[in-house]
C-alpha cells in the first residue's frame, strides 16, 4: 500500500548530484527533528494510547446511533485534517457514510446559517476541538451551538452531547470542568496541524464510518517506512533516493534554491481538494517564517487546467508542482455511439480513469518541458495506489514526515506559528476585547 515519488519529470531541473549534496542535509534534519520539541507526532502510529482509541471507537458508535449528523467545530489544524480525511472517503463513494459538517472555521453568518438550517429536525452532537480554547471563529461557533444544543435538549441531555478535545489547562479545559462534558486531552507535544491522528482527527473519522483502524495502519506504515534504518540500530533515512518523504524535502528545498518561489499542489480527483487545503496549512504555517519557505497553493485538474493551468504553463518560472497520482479509482468504460456525433468513439471501451491518467501524464510532460512552445514548471509525481482509509493514512503521514524535514532544512522551526499573532492582536483590538 506504499506511495511512490516519480521524479521523471523533475530530473532534469534537478540533478542525482544535487540531490546526493544535499542529502545529509536532509540526514541532519532528521536527527535534528528526534531531539526536538512537538513530536508526539513522530513515533504515534506505532505507539497510541489504545485505551484512549478504544474510547473513540465507542464514543462514535454512540454518536452514530443517537444523532442523525456530528457538528466539529475548530479551524485549522483542529480541522482540516478530518475534514479533508472524511472529504476524500465519502466523496469518492469509500467507506464513509455518517453526516458530519463542520463549524465554527470561518466567521461567516451564511455558513453558520447554513449549519443551523441542515440541524432542523436532526438530531445532533456537537464536537468542540482546540488546544488553546480561544480562537475566536471556534469559540463563538462553540457558545452558538451551544445554546442551540440546550435549547433542543436541555441542559442535562446537551451536556452527554458535547464532547470535548483540548489542552490539559485553558480555558476550554475551565469549561469542561465546570460543565461535565465528555473530554479528551490534547497531547501537549503534538500541534494543530499534526494532530490527525489524535482524537481531534480521529473521532470526527470514525463517526464518519471510516476504518480509524485502517486509518492508522496506513499512517504506521509510513512510519515504518521512512524511519529509515532505526529498527536496525542506527537512525537514517536509508539510502539516497532510498526514502520518498526525505526525498521530496529534498527536492523541494533545491528546487527553493533555484529560485522556484510556489508550490502547487494538483490533483486529479476532486475528492482529494481538502487534502490539498489541510497540506496547505500543514507547509504554510511550518514554514513560511522568517521571510523564508515556498508559497503552497493548491490545483484541481482537469478543471483547473481551464483557468489557472494557463498561468501554469506560460506565466512567471517561479512555481514547481506535485501532483497526486491515484491508481484505481474505479472503472468506468466509455460507451460507443452509433453515429460518432460528438467524434469521441476514438475513445470508446477505454475507461474514464484511463483518459484521466493520460491527461496527469501529459501535463505534467507539457508543464515541465522547456522550450519554445512549452512551460517549464518542474512536476513531481505522488502514486498513491487508491484512495482508501489506509493510503491516507499514509499519504498524511508522509506530508508530516516530509514537512518537519523540510522546515528543518530550511533553517525554520516546523512547529511554531509566530505570524499569527500579529493579525489577531489586531482583530482583538476592532472587536474591544
Ligand atoms: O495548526 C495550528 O497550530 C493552528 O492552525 C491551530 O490548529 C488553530 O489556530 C486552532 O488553534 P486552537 O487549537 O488553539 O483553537
Amino acid at each position: 500500500m506504499g506511495l511512490k515519488l516519480n521524479t521523471k519529470y523533475i530530473d532534469g531541473f534537478v540533478s542525482d548530484a544535487e540531490v546526493e549534496a544535499a542529502w545529509p542535509e536532509a540526514e541532519a534534519a532528521f536527527s535534528k527533528l528526534q531531539g526536538l520539541n512537538m513530536t508526539g507526532w513522530l513515533d504515534l502510529p506505532g505507539r497510541y494510547d489504545k485505551a484512549e482509541f478504544e474510547r473513540v471507537l465507542e464514543m462514535a458508535a454512540e454518536i452514530r446511533e443517537r444523532a442523525d449528523v456530528l457538528v466539529c467545530l475548530g479551524i485549522g489544524g483542529q480541522y482540516l485534517g478530518a475534514k479533508a480525511v472524511v472529504s476524500a472517503l465519502s466523496e469518492s463513494g469509500a467507506d464513509s457514510d455518517f453526516p458530519v459538517l463542520f463549524a465554527g472555521n470561518s466567521l461567516s453568518t451564511v455558513e453558520l446559517n447554513k449549519v443551523l438550517a441542515a440541524l432542523e429536525g436532526k438530531d445532533f452532537y456537537l464536537n468542540v476541538n482546540s488546544k488553546s480554547g480561544t480562537t475566536l471563529e471556534t469559540s463563538l461557533g462553540f457558545r452558538i451551538l451551544r445554546q442551540k444544543l440546550v435549547e433542543r435538549y436541555g441542559e442535562e441531555e446537551a451536556r452527554k452531547r458535547t464532547i470535548v478535545s483540548t489542552d490539559s489547562v485553558g480555558t476550554l479545559h475551565n469549561m469542561v470542568v465546570k460543565e461535565g462534558w465528555r473530554v479528551f486531552i490534547e497531547p501537549d507535544d503534538i500541534g494543530g496541524r499534526y494532530s490527525v491522528f489524535t482524537t481531534v482527527g480521529l473521532l470526527p473519522i470514525a463517526v464518519s464510518g471510516v476504518d480509524i483502524r485502517e486509518f492508522m495502519a496506513g499512517a504506521a506504515d509510513a512510519w515504518a517506512e521512512y524511519r529509515g534504518d532505526e529498527g536496525s540500530g542506527t537512525s537514517g533515512l536509508g539510502g539516497v533516493r532510498e526514502n520518498a518523504a526525505a526525498l521530496y524535502a529534498v527536492l523541494r528545498n533545491l528546487c527553493l534554491r533555484k529560485g522556484r518561489t510556489t508550490e502547487i499542489l494538483a490533483s486529479y480527483e476532486p475528492s482529494l481538494n481538502y487534502v490539498a487545503e489541510w497540506w496547505k496549512q500543514l507547509f504554510g504555517e511550518s514554514e513560511g517564517k522568517d521571510g523564508k519557505g515556498l508559497f503552497p497553493a493548491s490545483v484541481g485538474y482537469t478543471t483547473d487546467l481551464h483557468s489557472l493551468g494557463q498561468y501554469i504553463q506560460d506565466g512567471p518560472r517561479n512555481m514547481i508542482e506535485t501532483v497526486i497520482r491515484v491508481g484505481d479509482t474505479g472503472e468506468f468504460v466509455i460507451p460507443a455511439e452509433k453515429d460518432d456525433m460528438d467524434g469521441l468513439n476514438y475513445l470508446a471501451g477505454k475507461t474514464l480513469a484511463w483518459a484521466n491518467d493520460q491527461a496527469l501524464l501529459a501535463v505534467a510532460e507539457a508543464h515541465s518541458t522547456c522550450g519554445d512552445d512549452g512551460g517549464c514548471t518542474p512536476n513531481m509525481i505522488l502514486e498513491l495506489p487508491e484512495i482508501s482509509a489506509r493510503s491516507i493514512g499514509h499519504l498524511l503521514y508522509f506530508f508530516e514526515f516530509s514537512c518537519a524535514l523540510s522546515a528543518l532544512m530550511l533553517g525554520v522551526d516546523p512547529f511554531d506559528q509566530p505570524g499569527v499573532e500579529a493579525y489577531k492582536a489586531r482583530v482583538f483590538e476592532r472587536l474591544g476585547r
